[in-house]
């Protein structure tokens, strides 16, 4: 009898075909950009599809006010458009993310609060959010990682009891649910991107929902340079803000988007939850925790390798990849704060600090090591795997086969 050697070591991979993938764009789409064309208008007023899209969205989300723009990061600065801050008021945020959830608070000139994560959810950890909160917080932002879903109830009574505004960023978590809710209506504002690698996609661009009367209306004229277009004559702009405006071809192709979109999340939830079902005897690792009553959407898979593994998630990703199959540890490496130099120096806007020095700005507040220790330690600890909705359950089967072989075999 052979005995069964890791790949790494020179024995046989898991896996010699690549996994699957596929497009995620096609005739539909089309049909959607060749009305536009034929209409001959690409701006959104006047055309149709940008607004038919913030309609459905708005309507399957079951919320009132949709206002699309131009990626997830303009979804989320037209969130704080709407939150219309003061200079130096603080957004309690997570240190796991892209740099598009801080860019916008810095831009709208708030300053980004980090809390630490749960090491097991990787998502806000509620207390330590609560320990952050100051006379100048004004909101959290809660990131769902990975399309896992934040524990909301525990955020949203802080923020209750707090009177803070909750804006959901669901970059990575489209028609992800929590007790039954769609993540982004749980908040008060939910923000989406909709760039190539997200569920569903236009290349780039956004969306920000709310039921709020005051914010729906403020963020369509913040995403439009704050130009009240229902008056004629002189210009009369009444809200300060950039143009996020998306265009008609781009409408068009998330009207075709929106269509796929929870048949599309209802396939990674399928491969995702089969993973975590075969691999919950496996030792060493652990998927990224789901919490009661939520449905994930995995745009990643997390692995967590455990405090005690005989290996590190360096080791386990080369591993993986010997094996055939893809692996990579430590997904942004740091927290967000140290992985931009401009932020973490706080030096933003020429080379003054503002607003870390705004009269009204809480003083000492710094990004450095320090601030989110629980945070670097499970980053360190973090295998991301690719999922899609393109993987069968044979490759699902695979992935699985991979983790237990190599969590089983290797040996630092
Ligand atoms: C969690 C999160 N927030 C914000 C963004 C910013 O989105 P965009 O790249 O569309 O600006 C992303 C995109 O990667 C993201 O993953």
């Amino acid at each position: 009898m052979s005995i069964e050697r890791l790949a790494i070591e020179g024995g046989r991979p898991v896996r010699t075909r690549p996994l699957p993938s596929g497009k995620k764009v096609g005739k539909e789409e089309l049909k959607e950009i060749i009305d536009v064309i034929d209409a001959g208008n690409l701006f959104r007023w006047g055309g149709t599809k940008v607004q038919q899209f913030e309609e459905e969205f708005a309507h399957l989300l079951g919320k009132k006010y949709a206002v699309a723009s131009t990626s997830g990061t303009a979804a989320i600065h037209v969130a704080i458009g709407m939150l219309n801050p003061n200079p130096g008021d603080e957004i309690i945020t997570a240190p796991i993310t892209d740099i598009g959830s801080v860019i916008p608070i810095l831009y709208q000139t708030a300053i980004p609060i980090f809390a630490e994560v749960d090491p097991e959810t990787l998502n806000l950890d509620p207390d330590s959010v609560e320990r952050n909160i100051t006379p100048k917080t004004r909101a959290i932002l809660p990131v769902h990682l990975f399309g896992n879903p934040c524990d909301m109830d525990a955020l949203n009574d802080i923020a209750q009891r707090h009177g803070l505004t909750v804006i959901e960023d669901c970059s990575q978590a489209h028609f992800c649910t929590y007790k039954g809710k769609f993540v982004g209506t749980l908040g008060d504002i939910g923000c989406f991107s909709l760039q190539q690698s997200k569920h569903i996609t236009t290349g780039d661009g956004g969306i920000t929902v709310t039921d709020h009367e005051e914010f729906g209306i403020r963020g369509k004229l913040f995403a439009d340079k704050g130009w009240r277009r229902e008056e004629y004559g002189p210009r009369h702009y009444v809200v300060f803000g950039p143009n996020y405006r998306m265009n008609e071809l781009t409408g068009a192709v998330a009207c075709a988007q929106l269509r796929r979109g929870q048949d599309i999340v209802a396939a990674r939830r399928r491969n995702g939850d089969l993973l975590t079902q075969l691999i919950q005897d496996v030792a060493h690792v652990r998927p990224q925790k789901l919490l009661d009553g939520c449905q994930h959407g995995y745009w990643l898979y997390g692995l967590i390798v455990q405090k005690n593994a005989p290996f590190t998630a360096d080791e386990f990703s080369k591993a993986m990849q010997a094996e055939g199959l893809p692996a990579s540890p430590h997904y942004i490496g740091k927290p967000i704060f140290l992985c931009h130099e401009a932020v973490r120096t706080q030096t933003l806007f020429g080379d003054s600090h503002f607003p870390f020095d705004h009269p009204h700005a809480r003083k000492g507040i710094t990004y450095d090591e320090n601030t989110c220790p629980i945070t670097q330690d499970v980053l360190n600890r973090l295998v991301t795997l690719p999922m899609s909705e393109f993987y069968t359950e044979e490759d699902v089967h695979d992935i699985a086969a991979g983790i237990q072989k190599v969590a089983r075999l290797l040996r630092a």
